[in-house]
């Protein structure tokens, strides 16, 4: 479990999280929605500890992260995976050695990476692609092998930054379904930040909206038609209930 409490972080003098409470549950998937620039980044930034609050607490499973030394903050890392907008997958590497990195630099034998690295492009239901280069890719292939490396080490938490945006809906809706997929199957708790509505919709168990930089929607998913929430009703008028 993650708890959030009371998180405050400015740039500048200008506040962009302003008391921030949150608590995600182990199991569910999570969609943290807003509109740009309203801090969802920098959110997530904070759980995986890569800025520092100016004020409040975040424990990971009990283990309050703010002031941790940067050694216990290497263990905690080791529950995380990300997947971001840009799957920032190295060119030069082809797919195979872009998923087995990080099991490299943690010392896993040959044998057991390329059984990790088959059963992570598996999970995302990619084949043959071990041998190609990123750029080979279609945009969506790149996305599902930016989470085939984000899962090979069995995560406990699989953060999303924008997992959707730009791409086509098609394209979307897989990988919406590889989110889904990937929850149900690995019992990953899923933290998704995203502006696409759509996309929130279909994968989320509870929703939360950030607005001048506090949660003001807290929802399942369920009940998300009966909110009251001008911003969240802006957000729904864009699909159809
Ligand atoms: N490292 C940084 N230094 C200064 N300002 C930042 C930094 N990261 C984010 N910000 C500012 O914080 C605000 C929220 O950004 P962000 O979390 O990226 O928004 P989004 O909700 O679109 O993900 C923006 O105004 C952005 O300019
Ligand atoms: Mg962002």
């Amino acid at each position: 479990m993650i708890q959030i409490v009371d998180l405050h972080k400015s740039f500048n003098g200008k506040p962009v999280l302003r008391g921030i409470d949150l608590e995600i549950r182990d199991g569910e998937t999570l969609v943290i929605l807003g509109m740009s620039g309203t801090g969802k980044s920098v959110l997530l930034k904070h759980i995986m500890r890569l800025f520092k609050p100016d004020r409040g607490k975040i424990y990971i499973d009990g283990v309050e992260i703010t002031h941790l030394p940067k050694k216990d903050i290497y263990e905690i890392r080791k529950s995380f995976g990300y997947v971001f907008q840009e799957p920032a997958l190295f060119d030069s590497m082809t797919v195979y050695e872009n998923i087995a990195l990080p099991l490299k630099e943690h010392g896993f034998q040959e044998e057991k990476i390329k059984e990790k690295v088959k059963w992570s492009l598996q999970m995302v239901a990619l084949e043959d692609v071990e041998d190609k280069f990123p750029d080979e890719l279609s945009g969506g292939m790149r996305k599902r092998v930016g989470v085939a490396r984000a899962i090979v080490q069995m995560p406990k938490y699989l953060i999303y930054d924008e997992p959707t945006t730009g791409l086509d809906p098609v394209t979307a809706d897989k990988i919406n379904d590889l989110m889904i997929f990937l929850n149900d199957e690995l019992k990953i708790t899923s933290i998704v930040v995203t502006h696409d509505i759509r996309s929130a919709l279909r994968i989320a168990d509870r929703l939360v909206l950030i607005h001048e930089g506090k949660i003001v929607v807290d929802t399942p998913v369920e009940t998300v038609w009966e909110n009251d929430d001008p911003v969240l009703k802006e957000f729904l008028k864009t699909v159809k209930k």
